[in-house]
């Protein structure tokens, strides 16, 4: 038996009139520093029969934190990129990249390398339901990061907060978060790019309010709804859509360049198999080819692409068809005489009155077997509105896709059910497929499952084309008590590059394509080079080699390369070659774009040695020359040699 506790408090008299005020006038609550707070501008507003005087009404999207999440997103990072080779698949051929990392650490460093460079961006960021995790920026250097640091706490668990709706700043939070992200994510898309973010209608509002501002307002391209199947969680309304929101870099240059956006629809190739089989078996039996098309998407297991289209199951002389409304759009449309042709009796109009005014039009239509008849006169007839004409088609604002069908494929690749509400690849490939082509690179910055990856890789199978993914997510801690963690899998990342290996496996045996499966990942840490100086009495032997080149001592030769890479405005993806030039190792970068040496002992003989390819660039680390004159001497042996390239030391 539970007994209730007195409170022995006074009540909080303030909240209760705060309650009351936000009862009376909702609009005025709006969200401050420190929480819920009253607009009293909007409130006087309210009380007053004249404009009241106050801040400036001004259009535009604010949220305590906005002039923060600006400064945030151009604060420059110090940290790096390194090579996990030992994670990566084909590391030294592959255009493929996964990195490891807060996305907005990663976006920034990622700059000068992709800027203008990508040609579609699709991210499906926490959507702000309030059971959600929300990354949390905190650049103060304070105790937190030095225990961070040291390694006695974990930098995401400190930082990956819930954001319940009962907090004050439950949309500035979410806004503060994505805000300096798709300010950097934009600088990356190329002139005729776009980006696509999933989201729900938790924050879809807000989110298109953020895009305008940080795309402009004509930037939208669309808002496409993706009706998935009614949630178990209705109150009022089952919500049954979510959406995906679609900005361009800039329209003008779609418009200039005239670029039409085609999408094939998905299952269409099974339906083309069957029909072929059924024409092969039936001839010009168009009745018995159609009723056993109808008995074909009968039989589809549920998920199969092919079943969005069994609308499409009768067949005539030019192929697959289905009957479609021959109606007048809107009311009061023409009613005229139509004879049946087997019955010759005039067939019941469409209560809207037939689609065309001209009737001499309909019975060319007729005449041409373009309008479908009942079995008599007493139903509506229909135009016929074939497959081929539809195949390529603009995509729809709104489309229909099973949210559960994707779970369970992705169950089945990974032996295991490890990753909660996965986005569905097949969608994701369509609209991979509507706006990219070969050699595109795509970058998804939220990238959980993998999902985005699997569908570029599917599409690339079934093309045979080579666009290249960019997968960026945080090494999220995986609940210790929950399946994927008993079976092995310790943050989302080990989850992600585990399906893109299964995903290419799959493709593979399917499509046998020759294309890149690989992927190279990459994981943030902090720079390679020492930020702590030592003190004179702190040197001893083991640490001045140290000192001396300022590098960490834990970090490679691989490890310096792509922070060159970065640095130099060089993509990650680039292939990399480790030849031996007089002993030592050299890096070389997409043939002669970048050689990079860090090994010690350079002199004059090497330099001799490496100019005969005349690289365009070539960097060495400070302290790895013979001695100052070889230093010296290896320049003007550049200069003298190879000219064209740039030389530059770490
Ligand atoms: C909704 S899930 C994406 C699911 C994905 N579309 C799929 O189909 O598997 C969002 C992901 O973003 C990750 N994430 C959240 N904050 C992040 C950050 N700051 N940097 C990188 N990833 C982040 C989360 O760990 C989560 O896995």
């Amino acid at each position: 038996m539970s007994i209730d506790k007195l409170d022995l408090s006074s009540p909080d008299l303030a909240n209760q009139n705060f309650e009351k005020l936000a009862a009376l006038f909702p609009n005025c609550v709006t969200e401050g520093a420190e929480g819920k707070a009253i607009d009293f501008d909007l409130l006087k507003q309210e009380l007053s029969h004249a404009v009241v005087e106050g801040n400036k009404e001004r259009y535009r999207l604010e949220w305590p934190g906005k002039r923060e999440a600006i400064v945030t997103a151009n604060l420059p990072t110090t940290k790096t990129l390194r090579p996990v080779r030992e994670d990566s698949v084909d590391f030294d051929n592959t255009e493929n990249l996964y990195i490891e990392g807060d996305n907005l650490e990663v976006l920034k460093l990622l700059q000068e390398s992709y800027l203008g460079k990508i040609k579609m961006i699709y991210i499906d960021p926490p959507y702000n339901t309030g059971k959600d995790f929300v990354y949390k920026d905190n650049f103060s250097k304070d105790a937190q990061e030095e225990l961070i640091e040291s390694g006695q706490k974990d930098e995401y668990n400190q930082r990956l907060v819930a954001n319940p709706e009962t907090a004050g700043r439950y949309h500035s939070d979410w806004l503060s978060m994505m805000y300096p992200r798709l300010k950097l994510a934009r600088n990356l898309l190329k002139g005729d790019g776009a980006i696509f973010v999933s989201c729900d209608e938790s924050e879809h509002p807000r989110l298109r309010q953020m895009l305008d501002d940080i795309f402009g307002q004509g930037n939208l391209v669309g808002d496409l709804v993706w009706a998935a199947g009614k949630k178990n969680d209705s109150r009022l309304v089952s919500i049954s859509h979510e959406y995906i929101v679609c900005y361009a870099k800039n329209v003008d240059v779609l418009k200039e360049k005239k670029i039409i956006w085609r999408q094939r629809k998905k299952g269409l190739e099974e339906i083309y198999a069957q029909y072929n089989r059924l024409q092969k078996h039936y001839k010009d039996d168009y009745e018995t080819m159609t009723s056993q098309l109808k008995d074909w998407f009968k039989n589809l297991s549920d998920g199969h692409p092919s079943k969005a289209h069994k609308h499409y199951s009768h067949i005539d002389k030019r192929g697959i068809y289905f009957p479609d409304n021959i109606s007048w759009p809107g009311g009061g449309g023409p009613k005229y005489e139509v004879l049946h042709p087997k019955t010759n009796k005039p067939v019941k109009v469409p209560s809207r009155g037939w689609m065309t005014s001209d009737p001499k039009k309909l019975q060319k239509w007729i005449d041409d077997d373009r309008v479908h008849f009942g079995s008599d006169e007493n139903k509506v007839p229909c135009i016929k509105s074939y497959l081929s004409d539809r195949e390529n088609e603009t995509p729809y604002s709104v489309f229909y896709q099973d949210g559960r069908a994707a779970s369970k494929r992705l169950r089945t690749l990974m032996e295991g059910d490890y990753f909660d509400f996965p986005k569905d690849e097949m969608v994701i490939e369509e609209i991979v497929e509507m706006l990219t082509d070969a050699d595109d690179i795509i970058l998804d910055f939220f990238a959980g499952s993998s999902t985005s990856a699997h569908s570029i890789l599917a599409l690339n199978g079934r093309e045979k084309k080579n666009r290249k993914f960019i997968q960026v997510q945080l090494p999220e801690k995986i609940d210790e008590k929950s399946g994927a963690y008993k079976a092995g899998y310790k943050n989302i990342c080990e989850i992600g590059k585990e399906r893109i290996r299964r995903a290419a496996k799959k493709i593979k045996e399917e499509t046998n394509a020759d294309i890149d499966y690989g992927f190279r990942v990459y994981r943030l840490d902090s720079s390679n080079m020492q930020d702590v100086y030592y003190k004179p009495q702190d040197y001893d032997q083991g640490n001045l080699d140290l000192f001396a080149d300022n590098v960490k001592s834990d970090r490679t030769a691989d490890d310096l390369l792509a922070q060159v890479m970065l640095d130099w405005g060089l993509p990650l993806s680039l292939k990399i070659e480790q030849v031996d030039v007089s002993g030592r190792k050299v890096f070389k970068v997409a043939e002669n774009s970048l050689y990079a040496c860090f090994d010690s002992g350079i002199d004059e003989d090497f330099a001799k040695a490496i100019t005969q390819d005349e690289p365009l660039r070539i960097v060495f680390k400070d302290s790895g020359f013979k001695n100052d004159t070889a230093k010296v001497n290896v320049k003007q042996l550049l200069k003298q040699l190879s000219p064209e390239t740039e030389m530059k030391v770490i």
